[in-house]
């Protein structure tokens, strides 16, 4: 709470800088141009996407990947005078058909047809929607958020950059937050590869929090080790190890539901080959982060207190 009375002082120091004093969770302060401009680059914004930002102020994250990017989004605010002024915006500068602004709670906004989410909220309201975020978007969705984080789901990227322009603090600096949201991989995954004149099996147990993978393998009911398990998104990799004759295998594939699929570098003591590969789900696992109980912004007002 501390932190939110702060960032109002801060704002209400800095007269021009807002328009508007509706606050609901998060008051009205503006992400820089150039911060915008960065955040969208890292989302790698284009023509296909469909951008949603939560607590939408005078819109230009949506405003900026319709006009510079092509992309199609919206954005919700409580602020009714915000919301008219990217309506207008919007219509003025020819991308109203692509951006549209609706006076909306972020709590009741339904936004499952994201591929890119932007938000610039304060750290307990990053938190109160990070449970919607994962269980709603589609995997592979980008999420990038300006100065907050997400708590402990840890972001793919992060950078810090010089904002001139900032209304707020002293330093002049912008942290931008990047994610993926990630499939769920969890569970005990099933394969086949063909050995020297028979089929091996493999059996991979996942256990997953957000993107973070544990795992163990097995050929034929022998244990391998298992090394760099990634999730980004809809892809994995990782690779296993034969302690015995020390074959290394290097899985790459993409998660669809309940199957996998890619290709797989076998590399043994005297030759290498590349294999399709294709995995079947045997037993669903839940992610840890999906068994988390959703925080009250009284646990997190709490949990945020220095
Ligand atoms: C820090 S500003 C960010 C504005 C804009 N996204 C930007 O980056 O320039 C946060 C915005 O969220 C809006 N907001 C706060 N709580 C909200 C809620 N529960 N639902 C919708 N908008 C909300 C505020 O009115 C404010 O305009």
């Amino acid at each position: 709470m501390l932190k939110f009375y702060k960032w109002v002082a801060v704002l209400l120091m800095t007269a021009g800088a807002a328009l508007a004093q509706d606050f609901g969770d998060t008051p009205y302060v503006q992400t820089p141009m150039n911060v915008v401009e960065r955040m969208l680059q890292i989302a790698k914004v284009n023509s296909r996407d469909y951008v949603i930002d939560l607590g939408s102020g005078d819109g230009r994250m949506v405003l900026t990947a319709a006009k510079k990017y092509g992309a199609r989004g919206f954005g919700v605010d409580l602020d009714r005078r915000l919301v008219e002024l990217a309506n207008r915006t919007a219509a003025k500068t020819g991308v109203a058909d692509r951006a549209a602004f609706y006076e909306r709670d972020l709590y009741e906004t339904d936004f499952s047809a994201a591929t890119v989410m932007t938000i610039y909220l304060l750290p307990e309201v990053n938190q109160m929607v990070r449970p919607k975020l994962l269980a709603t978007l589609k995997p592979g969705t980008r999420v990038v958020t300006h100065d907050y984080d997400m708590g402990e789901w840890q972001p793919d990227e992060q950078i810090v950059i010089d904002a001139p322009d900032k209304p707020v603090g002293r330093d002049k600096k912008s942290k931008i937050f990047f994610w993926l949201i990630p499939a769920n991989a969890a569970g005990k995954w099933r394969w086949e590869l063909p050995q020297t004149g028979r089929n091996a099996v493999f059996e991979l147990s996942v256990a997953q929090n957000f993107q973070m993978l544990t795992a163990n393998a097995t050929l034929d009911g022998r244990a391998l080790a298992v090394a760099n398990p990634r999730l980004a998104g809809e892809q994995i990799s990782f690779e296993l190890r034969d302690g015995v004759d020390g074959t290394r295998y290097e899985f790459t594939g993409r998660i669809v539901a309940h199957n996998l699929s890619g290709g797989v570098k076998v590399v043994g003591a005297t030759a290498q080959r590349q294999l399709e590969w294709e995995a079947a789900r045997t037993e669903l696992g839940t992610p840890a982060h999906a068994l988390l109980k959703k925080p009250t912004m009284q646990e997190l007002q709490e949990k945020m207190q220095p």
